[in-house]
């Protein structure tokens, strides 16, 4: 075993907002050491490395990746800032996980997707949201057939934070957060994590955007509020899907029901210890760790009836990369190619947006596929 594999891993981060804290949990419930955090500012970089009860200060992103022992770094800030900081995480030969969404254009993802496979280096994104056991659950029945074919795949993801004009954020601003707001903030969740538990690929959507608020904050708008979709697979279900930030009392209700031949399956991340199996005759709610299918087990941290929740998913998001940083091959581990994929979905979301019409989704074309063709 060589020395940098019999240590525990060493991690910084760049940006200290909302995920910045969430990621810093993950890293340390991990065993891993967090090392060093950059903010904005030094100031603001200062201050998290305080409240983080770091040792050490850490003015800019270049001075923590000059650290030879940090193995990885998290980036953590605004949509339009990720593609400068992961291209100098990767030249520096450092292991990256970027926030979603990975980019703010295909192109760009994709470019990102290239420089980590040519590298060699473990890149993830967290679509987090795989890793609820009784996703996991979900997951496994699909796959074993139990359900039979899968028809119809359909739900939301609704916020309320937004709801307000004089609700205001970064994300707002396509120069920041992109030119899609609450589908590439949070549609792309609900499409990685469909994808994820049934095996289906989205192959082509229909969608219409809403700015219900063409202006906050006395500046004008051009970021979408909220999205429907209707959606089409590679393996013949066909969907819907209705985004918002604006849908008053709803605070993260990510929910979805793959409807297949002999059941329906729901999940509601607001309420993620159980799944709701619906049958001709019989419906039943699953709970977790009352009969954990394999591969949801190794998720199930905490006894039945003890919830477990988002930070939850994180940690075995961060668990499951660090493992892979190893050498290990974690199940689901959600990569830079899902991150390419979620930005070349949002590209169609925009385009059938401004056209009205249907628009495939590129495949994934990765070295290997190009070797072959
Ligand atoms: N995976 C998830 O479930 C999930 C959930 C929420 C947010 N996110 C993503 O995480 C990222 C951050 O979102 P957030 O909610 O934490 O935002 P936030 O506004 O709470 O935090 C962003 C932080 O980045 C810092 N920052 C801005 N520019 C910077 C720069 N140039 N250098 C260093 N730091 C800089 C800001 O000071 C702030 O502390 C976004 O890409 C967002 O889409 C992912």
């Amino acid at each position: 075993m060589t020395e940098a594999r019999s240590r525990r891993t060493v991690a910084g981060i760049i940006g200290t907002g909302f995920m910045g804290e969430v990621h810093a949990r993950a890293i340390r419930r991990s065993g891993a050491e967090l090392r060093r955090v950059v903010g904005s500012t030094p100031e603001r970089s200062r201050e998290a490395g305080e409240r983080l009860g770091l040792d050490r200060f850490t003015d800019d992103l270049a001075t923590l990746l000059a650290d030879p022992e940090i193995d990885v770094v998290h980036v953590c800030t605004p949509n339009a800032t990720h593609a400068e900081f992961v291209r100098a995480i990767l030249d520096a030969g450092k292991h990256v996980i970027c926030e979603k969404p990975l980019a703010v254009t295909a192109d760009e993802a994709d470019d990102l997707t290239r420089r980590a496979d040519a590298a060699g280096l473990v890149a993830t994104v967290p679509f987090v949201y795989r890793f609820y056991p009784m996703v996991r659950e979900a997951r496994a029945r699909l796959a074993s057939g139990a359900s039979g074919e899968v028809r119809l795949l359909h739900g939301s993801y609704l916020q309320d934070w937004l709801a307000q004009t004089d609700d205001d954020n970064w994300r707002v601003s396509a120069e920041h957060g992109g030119a899609s707001r609450a589908f590439a903030d949070i549609g792309v969740h609900w499409c990685d994590l469909l994808e994820f538990v049934t095996g289906h690929r989205i192959t082509r959507v229909t969608a219409r955007t809403l700015i219900a608020m063409p202006e906050r904050a006395g500046r004008p708008v051009t970021t979408e509020d909220a999205a429907v979709l209707l959606l089409e697979t590679d393996r013949g279900a066909t969907g819907t899907l209705t985004v918002s930030q604006i849908s008053p009392g709803r605070k993260n209700r990510l929910w979805f029901s793959v409807d297949a031949a002999r059941e329906s399956l729901s999940f509601d991340q607001e309420n993620p210890d159980s799944l709701w199996v619906g049958g001709r005759d019989v419906n039943q709610q699953l709970l977790r760790g009352a009969r954990p299918a394999a591969g949801a087990a190794s998720y199930d941290v905490l006894p039945a009836g003890h919830p477990q929740g988002y930070q939850d998913c994180f940690d075995a998001f961060v668990r499951d990369t660090y493992a892979a940083l190893r050498g290990g091959k974690p199940d689901g581990l959600p990569t830079f190619a899902d991150g390419l994929r979620a930005a070349r979905i949002t590209a169609a979301v925009i385009e059938s947006a401004a056209t009205g019409t249907w628009v495939d989704i590129d495949e994934l074309h990765t070295p290997e596929q190009e070797l072959i063709a």
